[in-house]
């Protein structure tokens, strides 16, 4: 028998709710061909819930995430969001625990980014850093904001980092390598601590080839060598950043994926923001929120249904017919996902 699943969608604002949408295509589709099964719980979040309810986050909303056996999220405007309408990303991250941010950018066949031989991973803390929203005002000439990395958050995401390594070594069959990237030689204390806590991790991973990098000449060797990245292990804004640099050097954030993955919780959204140019135009890339859905599908140990997921959305990038604007073509989100559809019930 087919195992069912509850699915908490938090859509969000902008093209959130258009890709959600077609995410949810997908996944009623793979119920249709006699896959897994869903339901759905939808819920407010984001700016336009802050403008209808006053919080970004109502606790229903992150209630329900709780109960759900997933969570799939579209993308938030946080910027308009004011800080007493709280903080969408940042309680959902603290709210369920996450550790660690996963997203993988590789180069696939019949897109042309600016790397030709990229696979790698981001792995990134999502819950403190520079996001701890310890921010205040000195007087009115001086703002500070507090950085803030714990050996328990930089443990667990270093460990989630291994966990990745040692998956890609079995999938690729050669050895992997993790790379931490850090600031050292400046931020002394908290990049100190970061590297001890993952130093640790590293050597109860002694199959696993550990390195360190600064932050800036990982971003130089990112573009300039592509190739030598396997895992990237990061505190949480120099995360949020060669995420979208690795993004950026396979095909865009079109098509990058991310799953926030804690001991108890999940959830996954694409790694774009909510694109107000294109809002409610109906031609937003689909494809993140497709490939975010296969990594749901696998965290749920849904493998088969994962694989023919990716599968499905790789044949057809590759045959080039159907894209959206992004990608150079002028399909709407709609019809990529229409085509993908296809794609799977013909594989
Ligand atoms: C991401 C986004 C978020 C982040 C923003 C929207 C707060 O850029 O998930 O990468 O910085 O974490
Ligand atoms: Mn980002």
């Amino acid at each position: 028998m087919a195992s069912s699943y509850t699915i908490c969608l938090l859509p969000g604002d902008g093209i959130g709710t258009e890709v959600t949408e077609c995410g949810r295509r997908v996944l009623d589709f793979l119920s249709e061909q006699g896959g897994p099964s869903f339901d759905y719980d939808v819920r407010p979040a984001g700016y336009d819930t802050f403008l209808e309810v006053g919080h970004s986050l109502p606790d229903e909303s992150l209630d329900a995430a709780k109960l759900a056996d997933a969570v799939l999220v579209g993308a938030m405007d946080v910027a308009q969001i004011p800080p007493h309408g709280g903080d969408p990303l940042g309680g959902l991250r603290i709210g369920l625990e996450v550790s660690a941010s996963v997203r993988p950018s590789r180069t696939i066949d019949g897109i042309i980014g600016p790397a030709d031989d990229i696979d790698c991973v981001v792995v990134r803390e999502v819950t403190e850093g520079l996001y701890s929203r310890d921010e205040y005002m000195g007087d009115d000439n001086a703002a500070y904001a507090v950085r803030v990395v714990t050996r328990e958050a930089s443990t667990k995401t270093a460990r989630m980092a291994f966990a990745q390594a040692v998956a890609r070594q079995e999938i690729y069959g050669r050895p992997s390598r993790v790379t931490a990237v850090h600031k050292v030689g400046v931020l002394k204390l908290s990049d100190g601590l970061f590297l001890e806590a993952c130093a640790d991790v590293a050597r109860d991973f002694p199959e696993v080839i550990y390195e360190t990098a600064n932050v800036d000449a990982c971003a130089m060797d990112m573009v300039r060598n592509p190739g030598h990245f396997d895992v990237i292990l990061a505190t949480n804004v120099f995360g949020d950043i060669l995420s979208d640099v690795a993004a950026g050097l396979a095909a865009g954030l079109g098509l990058a994926a991310s799953a926030c993955i804690g001991d108890r919780w999940a959830y996954f959204e694409p790694v774009h923001g909510t694109a107000p140019d294109i809002a409610g135009k109906g031609i937003a890339n689909p494809c993140a929120t497709i490939l975010t859905v296969a990594m749901m599908l696998r965290h749920l140990g849904e493998d088969e249904s994962a694989d023919a997921v990716e599968n499905a959305v790789y044949a057809v990038l590759a045959k080039g017919t159907v894209r959206t604007g992004d990608l150079g073509g002028v399909a709407t989100s709609a019809e990529m996902t229409n085509a993908v559809l296809t794609a799977l019930s013909t594989k």
